[in-house]
């Protein structure tokens, strides 16, 4: 296991489509060692989510582990350390709730980002099935930031209100409140 570089904002692999990820590359060594990498990683920078071309891996692939209880955004449902091999979001209500969003691939900063707050993700699971997963709230927010990834995108992109850009420690003083 390694704990592995976070590639940030301006580096080219953040801002292109990922591959899909191959039937016989999950469950492989070469899968398990990503895995590990990545969950590692995750934990060592402290975060909810990691996509692979987060660390430079053009794969759709992600993690998500969520504590549940009282965190920076307040009183959350859990989610266990969980990989979505090629996942797809279908949306099931369109109505959007914001929070504020960061990205281990943009540190420093928080931006205010509205989604829909109730989705179904389909996913291959890591014995390579297919799984589905719905979720509301502010689950639903973080599973489209980290699959934005797997398509080039940024929270930032979805920023309406520019002034809802901010650098995180502003925004400890300034705006959790
Ligand atoms: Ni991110």
């Amino acid at each position: 296991m390694a704990i592995r570089k976070i590639i940030r904002m301006g580096h080219p692999s953040l801002r292109i489509s990922a591959n899909n990820v191959a039937g016989d590359f999950i469950g492989s060594k070469t899968m398990q060692r990503l895995l590990l990498d990545m969950t590692e990683t995750l934990r060592d920078y402290g975060g909810v989510g990691l996509a692979a071309p987060q660390i430079d891996e053009p794969l759709r692939m992600a993690i998500i582990e969520v504590p549940g209880g009282l965190s920076r955004y307040g009183d959350i449902e859990a989610i266990p350390l969980t990989v979505f091999f090629n996942p797809n979001i279908e949306i099931l209500n369109p109505d959007v709730a914001g929070y504020w969003e960061g990205c281990l691939s943009v540190p420093g900063l928080r931006g205010y980002v509205e989604r829909p707050q109730h989705v179904l993700v389909s996913y291959t699971n890591l014995t390579g099935d297919p799984e589905e997963l719905e979720l509301k709230g502010f689950l639903a927010s973080v599973v489209q930031h980290e699959f934005d990834h797997l398509d080039g995108r940024l929270y930032i992109d979805h920023i309406k209100d520019t002034k809802k850009l901010v650098f995180e420690e502003e925004w400890l003083k300034f705006e959790r409140q």
